[in-house]
């Protein structure tokens, strides 16, 4: 087994591995593919050439195809001010920040962050993740009017709580769950531009919501059973939505909010496996709930790590935790289709961990027709990259393979609720913390945010460490999403050549840590980075030149990337969506004003230390807001 070295001074929890498996690192694998590309890069026109062919793989000047491109705005430059900036033509317009009711007279934000738990589950949550837009109406109507719904992926405890962190209450773990979870709500283009307006079906999901489970792990499952119903989903960062109209979300981080003070305690396994520790993420819940405390009341934790469904159409609908997609930190529930079967990619984001698909077994409409959910029924695969270019999925089913009793596998529910350790059983590739993953609207092919990483010692993640992070994509053998081999390449490095000569974006497209991924209906890929707020700005961590986080967008066909977008202080650049007629687009800003090494730390005497935006008040503070860009001219945005 190969350790990973220590990555960089100042690292998050999810860059550090709990892996133990001997499974080939990506890095490894992709290192002897990539050898080619780095040793080319001397400016020769072979090099140039090769460099080209791999941004622009397969997708590649389609006879006819627009010699100008995709990318019509002006490029913005890189910011460290705390502010967002677009490119110029275009216009910006904040909505539903943290605190915003979800209905038109619920209770009011308070500036001072003063709002009851009861308060907060009727406002919008904090750290908006990922989100899509769901158009009421047909036509025009659609795109003036519609669902957007966004998950919310954590809290900053300096910032939810008029006085910190410091003493944990059962009220404060309740405003803390209740700024977790989901919002929904209807929104309506005006003369004024966008407005949250009055909805039946105006709902806030939190971590106190009851839910269910579906799949081969269902409610009644004895590894569920806990002290409390079965409630609320955590950490929910990015998303994804069905062809039947619902969205998925995704169950990241869930270990960091489980601790215990009882010395005797020691994880399992599996509890190891997934990070669970006495100590959690420093939140400090299990002091005033014994939901979370993790020695007494271990279920719960079972509970967590799942993709969760909800249907924004009908406020009454139960979440519903399908448990046939596999328990990990999933990050992106990417949902397409292939011979009417639904395919589902996912990754789970931690260094050393894999990216997985779901592909189910018969017509998904034939199973909706039937009354079931096509999320219950198919098989869970994990990637496997070769360094020949090519990757095979891997089916977790009991009794294949090592998935057996004898290999410790009880049946196939514990293959789920176990199912990093099935993963590490079958020979799954370790990777530099997978994120999203989009899919391309007409040639399929399928990209993945590789966000950063110790790098480990293979071809698909050539750099180690690997602190800037790079996106791989893939073409499915036959161009079909259920198929079980694959081919794959290395779209691009990301970083700042000054620091790492590897890196390959130029001085007008200099990015690091590429985490939000989502194609638009052109084929536009739009990049969102969430540079750790423990490098961001930072020289001593090569992160300088790159500065605040940002957005852009690349054009497969050409490798061409402009950056579209820049956040402020200590923010991410995280969610996307837009309307039909993608004359609007929504952004999620996620924690700005969130401690950062370049900027300091918010704390209750001044939580502005950072960052003020969006408001800008004297006495507010920082909070995740939605963005609205539009073009002034009314155009499609990007062209
Ligand atoms: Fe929540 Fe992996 O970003
Ligand atoms: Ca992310
Ligand atoms: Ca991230
Ligand atoms: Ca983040």
């Amino acid at each position: 087994m190969s350790a990973p070295p220590p990555v960089f001074p100042g690292f998050d929890p999810d860059e550090v591995s709990s892996n133990p498996s001997d499974n080939p690192p990506f890095g490894a694998v992709a290192a002897r593919r990539m050898s080619r590309r780095t040793a080319l890069r001397g400016g020769t026109a072979a090099a140039a050439a090769f460099l080209l062919a791999a941004r622009t793989g397969t997708a590649a000047a389609a006879p006819g195809a627009d010699p100008r491109g995709l990318l019509g705005f002006t490029p913005v430059p890189t910011a460290d001010d705390d502010t967002l900036v677009v490119p110029d033509g275009y216009e910006t317009q904040v909505i539903i920040p943290w605190g915003t009711p979800v209905r038109p007279g619920g209770p009011a934000w308070c500036p001072g962050a003063g709002n009851t738990a009861a308060e907060q589950a009727e406002q919008v949550g904090m750290h908006h993740d990922g989100m899509h837009y769901f158009p009421l109406g047909p036509g025009d109507e659609g795109s003036r009017r519609g669902l957007l719904v966004l998950n919310h992926e954590y809290i900053d405890q300096d910032l939810l709580f008029p006085d910190g962190p410091a003493a944990m209450t059962p009220e404060k773990v309740a405003k803390a769950l209740a700024a977790h979870g989901v919002s929904v709500v209807e929104v309506e283009q005006r003369g004024d531009g966008w407005q949250v307006v009055a909805s039946p079906r105006a709902r806030r999901v939190t971590g106190a919501t009851p839910v269910t489970f579906s799949g081969p792990v269902g409610a009644d499952h004895p590894a569920l059973r806990s002290a409390n119903p079965p409630m609320g989903t955590l950490n929910n960062c990015s998303s994804g939505f069905t062809p039947w109209g619902t969205y998925v979300t995704c169950e990241e981080n869930w270990n960091n909010y489980f601790g215990t003070e009882d010395p005797d305690w020691r994880p399992t396994a599996a509890q190891d496996r997934y990070g669970l520790s006495a100590t959690g993420g420093g939140f400090r819940w299990h002091l005033a709930d014994p939901r979370f405390d993790i020695a007494a009341n271990g279920n719960e934790a079972n509970r967590f790590g799942w993709i969760v469904e909800i249907d924004p159409h009908d406020p009454a609908a139960v979440p519903v935790k399908r448990t046939a997609l596999g328990r990990f930190k999933h990050e992106s529930c990417t949902v397409t289709e292939s011979r009417g079967r639904v395919v589902a990619y996912s990754g789970d984001d931690q260094d050393g961990d894999y990216v997985y698909k779901f592909v189910g077994d018969g017509s998904w409409r034939a199973h909706r027709a039937a009354g079931r959910s096509p999320l219950d029924h198919g098989t869970l695969y994990v990637a496997r990259f070769d360094d020949d270019g090519t990757g095979t999925w891997l089916p977790l089913l009991h009794d294949a393979g090592p998935l057996t009793r004898a290999g410790g596998f009880a049946d196939q529910a514990d293959v789920l609720l176990r199912t990093r350790e099935a993963a590490d059983a079958v020979g799954a590739t370790r990777m530099d913390r997978p994120e999203w993953i989009a899919v391309h609207p007409d040639n399929r092919d399928v990209y993945c945010t590789l966000t950063n990483g110790s790098g480990w010692d293979s071809a698909v993640s050539p750099r180690r460490p690997n602190p800037y992070g790079h996106i791989v994509r893939w073409t499915e053998r036959g161009r079909d999403h259920t198929a079980t081999a694959f081919d794959w390449d290395i779209f691009i490095l990301a970083g700042d050549p000054l620091h790492d000569p590897a890196s390959e974006p130029g001085e007008d497209d200099l990015f690091g840590s590429p985490d939000g991924l989502s194609f638009d209906a052109d084929g536009r890929l739009w990049i969102r980075t969430d540079v750790s707020n423990s490098a961001q700005n930072l020289a001593a961590r090569g992160y300088e030149r790159i500065g605040n986080n940002q957005m852009l967008a690349a054009d497969p066909r050409t490798g061409e990337i402009r950056r579209f977008l820049t956040g402020p202080r200590g923010a991410e650049i995280s969610g996307l969506a837009f309307t039909p007629d993608r004359r609007t687009m929504f952004v999620n800003v996620q924690h700005p004003g969130e401690a950062t090494a370049a900027w300091g730390a918010p704390g209750p005497r001044n939580p502005r230390a950072v960052s003020n935006w969006p408001d800008f008040t004297p006495d507010g503070r920082p909070r995740s807001a939605t963005v609205v860009v539009r073009r002034r001219d009314g155009g499609i945005i990007g062209t």
